[in-house]
């Protein structure tokens, strides 16, 4: 084994280990820190890409399907690779406070990134329509939560003006450092395959993680990492799909409520990956959400949330035109932990409630 080789796989070992220093530490050379910027981690990235060959067998003709598993960065999303830059580069700059307009994850994350680097957190939530379990950990990082009567796309214009007019750093995808964190992703499924995949299939919403993704695979590819970049296939839900339409949706809706997003605000990053990538952009239906949703928890036994399994409808809804023997990497980019009501909503399980509890009422009802 030449060192090279030999370096590079002691550093994968190492980043699956637990001496993972998270991203910054990780990729260091392919962000924008300096020796005086305060790294605020979690330990965030590194996560898993899971081969899965139950989609594989839906697709068939060869095709090799991976999902690279963000849910299980810290606060469950992969906002959490955005925010380590974006908090760490705030306080490099001296900010006390940071806001942000979210559905839920970019809430979760900013609040804890902000409480560890010493900050307060002002988050803008769509009152009624944020998943339980991002409330319960904005609630719990100690953010100052304000659930305002609009939408997501209400709360961002309202923190944009907020951050203009106050001393307050905006940590919504606008900032440049979300996508910068975000962008490793990429060089991670790349070091872990050898090679980009043919295609990357990923949910849109205010269109920053594909933006970032796109940014990550054109790098590598540059410093000679990657001889090949992947088409990038955007999945919207059929309600709440600006992109797909080409135009503003004033009502988005949609089960995934994480995406519920009617004007994105990295539309034109968004469209230029499509294009130089030669990609695509489709929307799916909740149906077809939540059936993704299902096999993958069934099937995989991987729990990702309703947003999430847009990207593997998607492929699914493609499945035709993906390469013969090609490579997938689906984005699964929240934890299906953090919308319990709709995981007690749409599966498939036998749950016998109410029971006598004896073993005879059990085994009766198991069917001995
Ligand atoms: N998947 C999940 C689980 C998300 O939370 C989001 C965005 C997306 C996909 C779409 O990513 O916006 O970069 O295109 N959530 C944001 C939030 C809007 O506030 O948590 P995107």
């Amino acid at each position: 084994m030449s060192l090279i080789k030999k370096i590079s796989s002691r550093f994968i070992q190492a980043k699956h280990s637990s001496n993972w220093p998270g991203l910054i530490e990780g990729y260091r050379e392919w962000l924008p820190v300096n020796k005086n910027t305060p790294i605020i981690t979690l330990k965030e990235g590194a996560t898993p890409l899971i081969q899965v060959p139950s989609i594989q067998k839906v697709i068939g003709r060869g095709v090799k399907v991976f999902v690279k598993y963000d849910g299980l960065n810290p606060t469950g999303s992969f906002k959490d690779r955005g925010m380590t830059m974006a908090i760490s580069k705030a306080k490099e700059e001296g900010c006390e406070a940071v806001i942000c307009a979210s559905t839920g994850n970019t809430s979760a994350s900013a609040a804890a990134y902000a409480k560890r680097g010493g900050m307060k957190a002002f988050v803008l939530i769509p009152d009624g329509y944020v998943a339980q379990g991002k409330l319960a950990q904005a609630l719990v990082y100690g953010a100052e939560v304000l659930a305002i009567k609009g939408n997501f796309d209400d709360a961002l214009e309202i923190v944009q003006q907020m951050s203009n007019n106050y001393p307050i750093t905006l940590v919504n995808s606008v900032n440049p450092y979300r996508i910068e964190g975000q962008k490793t992703a990429a060089f991670e499924i790349i070091d872990t395959l050898g090679e980009a995949p043919d295609w990357l299939c990923i949910p849109m919403g205010n269109a920053g993680n594909i933006s970032a993704y796109w940014k990550g695979f054109e790098e590598y590819k540059n410093k000679g990492k990657s001889k090949k970049l992947p088409k990038m296939m955007g999945f919207q839900a059929s309600g709440s799909a600006p992109l797909v339409f080409d135009k503003t949706i004033n009502n988005p809706e949609t089960i995934a409520t994480a995406i519920r997003i009617g004007n994105p605000v990295n539309k034109v990053k968004a469209i230029n990956a499509k294009e130089k990538s030669n990609g695509s952009f489709l929307d799916v239906t909740d149906e077809e959400i939540i059936n993704a949703y299902k096999i993958l928890g069934q099937e995989e036994g991987i729990f990702c949330e309703p947003a999430s399994a847009a990207s593997v409808a998607g492929l699914i809804k493609r499945a035709e035109e993906v390469p013969t023997n090609g490579t997938v990497v689906c984005v699964l980019t929240g934890n299906g932990l953090k919308d319990p009501d709709c995981a007690i909503n749409n599966n498939n399980a036998v749950f016998h409630s109410g029971l006598e509890s004896n073993i005879k009422t059990v085994a009766n009802a198991i069917g001995f």
